[in-house]
């Protein structure tokens, strides 16, 4: 059986042998297929790369259909029992789990670059009192690139590193900073002492103790979300990665678009979305009524924490995440809206509507109610997702910088406005 694809061209008769490899023919290709000399040659046509491979990635395998997410081969079900964030960052980075002294000193230049230069602190003081905190921590992580002007040398593998391990390491702090920002409380600096997420949890909610003693439960249930949303392959922020970064850009003015488009409703704002709805809804007796709205499409209404581009089954993200929220309510209490979530997810599962387009939650289903119950405003949900990400973007970013094949990224069109015309003088113009 030969490793090709007979294309016909009825235009002109010609036929054309496409070599197929990986299960994909090079749209290149069929720049050769043309009906004269002033052809510019067949393209395709992909409005939101539906069906576009744009880069060969060795980083996470998702099997939509089956529900299966690997980082680097390794099942995210094992990483998430197992693993704990900076090591499953490294894993995501570097290709391989880390021995047990490569964790130590990779935990250690973490830990080390923690700290947020004093004029960073300034500028983020710089804000009105109730900005967005993803608006806050997107414009500070460009800010960045200012400080570090050796970040340019994206060529240089040290260089690269070295931003690697800034970007890891203060985008909590940054996070943290933009919480306690728009909650109007003073800026706390990083506790070296603590793991990762313990940290994290200090700079977040440390009031007046000396020191602060994070719950452990809380804290490994951050890791695992953490875990979960480390990488995710070609979805829309790390493609926006990827094409800004194909400028030759700096990697913190890249990391800005990623966060930018992470932003978005129908991307990282969408566990903030879920919780508006589960309070819209109010109570469990509204769920039928909400769920025919959204069936009659009226007013353009989405059952928000659900669908999913890529997976057609249960998102396996979504699993764990279920039995983290059982764990963190036994710490904090039941989040009231809980109750209305399960039941929207019995009846959407029973649907036809949503179960002849493989509608099944997806991992912001209930991330928004777990992070509701730890004390964060929805506002600061996009930047958890964030934080986590970023091991994702840098590694992607590194990947299709040294990928020989790929180039400064640059669609084409289908032209579709007028062609030449005049220009017409203002005082002639109906
Ligand atoms: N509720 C109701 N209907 C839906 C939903 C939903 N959440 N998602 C898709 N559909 C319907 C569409 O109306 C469409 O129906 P039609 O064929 O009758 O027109 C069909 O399912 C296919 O939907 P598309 O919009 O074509 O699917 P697409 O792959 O473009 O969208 C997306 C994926 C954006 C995630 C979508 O499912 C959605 O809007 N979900 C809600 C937002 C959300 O939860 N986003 C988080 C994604 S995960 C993440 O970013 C981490």
């Amino acid at each position: 059986m030969a490793d090709t694809l007979s294309v016909v061209d009825n235009r002109t008769g010609k036929k054309y042998e496409l070599p197929i490899q990986d299960g994909t023919i090079r749209a290149m290709d069929l720049r050769q297929i043309k009906t004269g000399p002033d052809d510019f040659g067949m393209m395709t046509y992909d409005p939101a790369f539906l069906n576009t491979a744009s880069c060969r990635s060795a980083i996470t395998y998702i099997d939509g259909d089956k529900g299966i997410l690997l980082y680097r081969g390794y099942p995210i079900e094992e990483l998430a029992e197992h693993s704990d964030y900076l090591e499953t960052a490294y894993l995501i980075l570097f290709g391989e789990l880390p021995t047990a002294s490569q964790l130590q000193a990779w935990t250690h230049e973490i830990t080390i670059h923690t700290m947020l230069h004093e004029n960073v602190k300034k500028f983020m003081d710089g804000f009105q009192y109730d900005a967005h905190p993803m608006g806050i921590f997107l414009s500070t992580v460009g800010v960045l690139s200012t400080f570090y002007p050796d970040a340019k040398q994206i060529f240089d593998k040290g260089s690269r590193l070295h931003q690697t391990r800034r970007l890891i390491a203060k985008v909590p702090s940054i996070a943290a900073y933009a919480f306690r920002h728009s909650i109007g409380r003073p800026y706390i600096y990083p506790d070296n002492e603590l793991s990762f997420t313990a940290n994290f949890l200090n700079m977040l909610f440390k009031m007046t103790e000396l020191k602060y003693q994070p719950n452990p439960v809380l804290a490994r249930a951050l890791d695992v979300l953490f875990i979960l949303h480390a990488d995710h392959e070609q979805n829309c922020s790390t493609s926006a990665m990827r094409n800004i970064g194909s400028s030759h850009v700096d990697p913190y003015s890249a990391l800005v678009g990623a966060a930018a488009a992470l932003y978005g409703p129908l991307h990282g704002g969408a566990n903030e979305a879920v919780l508006r709805m589960l309070k819209e809804i109010g109570s469990v007796d509204r769920v039928p009524e909400f769920i025919k709205r959204v069936k009659s499409g009226e007013g353009g209404v989405r059952l928000m924490g659900f669908g999913h581009r890529v997976y057609k089954s249960y998102d396996p993200r979504a699993k764990v995440i279920k039995r983290i929220a059982d764990l963190v309510f036994t710490v904090t209490g039941r989040n009231p809206l809980l109750q209305i979530a399960l039941e929207l997810e019995r009846i959407a599962l029973q649907d036809e509507y949503f179960i002849s387009r493989k509608l099944y939650p997806n991992v912001d289903f209930y991330s928004g109610l777990i992070y509701q119950a730890m004390g964060f405003p929805v506002e600061m949900f996009p930047v958890l997702f964030a934080i986590p990400r970023t091991a994702g973007w840098i590694a992607q970013w590194e990947e299709m910088l040294l990928d020989q094949e790929q180039k400064i990224a640059r669609p084409r069109q289908i032209y579709t406005g007028p062609k030449v015309r005049e220009y017409v003088p203002r005082d002639k113009r109906s």
